[in-house]
């Protein structure tokens, strides 16, 4: 899709900062086994609700681009972690950005770790019809359904919002997207939440999220090779036209292993999870408001964003700057 561009970026971390060793205290981990197997050193967590953070790094994303709240009139938030079911975490950052309620949508949508991709894909879809400049923010409070008793998952995840202004632009630029997924709930799932059976106000309780983390680590392998392919093949040039790749930040082993089959240095990726952790769909759009801030990448680059996670769903944006 061409004439897009990014005006604007932003993120928001919970102070707290719990190290490998905090997590000790407890499930029987180490911090040897949790860099060995991941990379990941700390994380943030939080008792912000996720809008408090979508919120945060929607200012900072305004403040980026000088542009005041009216001017956005499409609010798109991923998330799987919404502070409460209805009004969507989107809906809050428009009442706390006092943006008008004049002909804006805003929504949620849930694509596990991959949901920032496809809220950028909806943005620009949405951008091509009724709107015209849009913040898409991925926050997530993930820490919220994780189980600190299963030292298989506790120790991956973090809480985090990230957020981009969207717009349309002049520019003869084109963005490539690609999004794909199956409905296959076998390996990583979050079953079970409070719902009302059989209409009698019985409930069946929240559930934490499940993960056979070494078919996850498989799928995502494959999902991360058919993402770049495909993005590619639109774009019609080779991987190493790209300057900069902006993975999801899950584990350093699978950022290696995208490494070792694409045939890049890992200098080529932008990875921060040794900070952060896997903080779900804000995990991209944090990754890339660093990357913005150190500069590295400029005029004429092209930055890839891979995606994959819970759906199982996956995906790819090719960003020309
Ligand atoms: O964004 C969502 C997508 N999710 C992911 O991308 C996750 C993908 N998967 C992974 O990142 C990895 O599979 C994990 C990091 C989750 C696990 O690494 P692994 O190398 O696949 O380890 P494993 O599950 O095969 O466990 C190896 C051993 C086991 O002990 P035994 O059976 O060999 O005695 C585990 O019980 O390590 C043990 N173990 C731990 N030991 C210390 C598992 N978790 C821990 C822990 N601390 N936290």
């Amino acid at each position: 899709m061409k004439n897009l561009k990014i005006s604007g970026y932003g993120k928001a971390l919970p102070k707290r900062i719990v190290t490998n060793d905090d997590l000790k205290k407890f499930v029987d981990t180490n911090d040897e086994w949790i860099v060995q197997r991941t990379g990941i050193k700390k994380r943030r967590i939080g008792d912000e609700g996720a809008s408090y953070l979508a919120t945060d790094a929607a200012k900072m994303a305004l403040e980026d681009a000088r542009l005041k709240p009216d001017d956005i009139d499409l609010i798109i938030c991923s998330t799987v972690t919404a502070d409460q079911m209805t009004p969507s975490v989107a809906c809050m950052v428009q009442k706390n950005l006092g943006i008008s309620d004049i002909d804006v949508t805003a929504f949620d949508l849930n694509s596990a770790c991959t949901g920032f991709i496809f809220a950028l894909k909806t943005a620009a879809a949405l951008l091509n019809s009724f709107h015209k400049r849009a913040l898409v923010i991925g926050a997530e409070t993930v820490s919220r359904i994780t189980d600190f008793t299963d030292r298989s998952t506790c120790i991956l995840f973090g809480d985090a919002a990230g957020a981009v202004i969207l717009e349309k632009a002049e520019n003869n630029k084109e963005m490539y997207f690609y999004t794909n997924c199956k409905g296959d709930d076998r390996w990583l799932n979050l079953k079970g939440f409070k719902s009302n059976v059989d209409m009698n106000n019985k409930t069946v309780e929240s559930g934490f999220t499940r993960m056979k983390g070494d078919e996850v680590f498989k799928f995502a392998l494959r999902a991360n090779d058919d993402a770049i392919k495909q993005v590619l093949e639109q774009a019609d040039i080779s991987i190493s036209d790209i300057d900069l790749i902006v993975p999801h930040q899950a584990n350093l082993r699978i950022i290696e292993g995208i490494a070792k089959r694409t045939n890049l240095p890992i200098e080529k990726f932008f990875i921060n999870l040794s900070e952060y952790g896997n903080t779900s769909s804000a995990s991209v759009a944090v990754a890339l408001c660093e990357a913005h801030e150190n500069g590295l990448y400029k005029e004429g680059d092209r930055v890839l964003l891979l995606g994959f996670g819970g759906g199982l769903s996956w995906g790819s944006i090719l960003i020309e700057f």
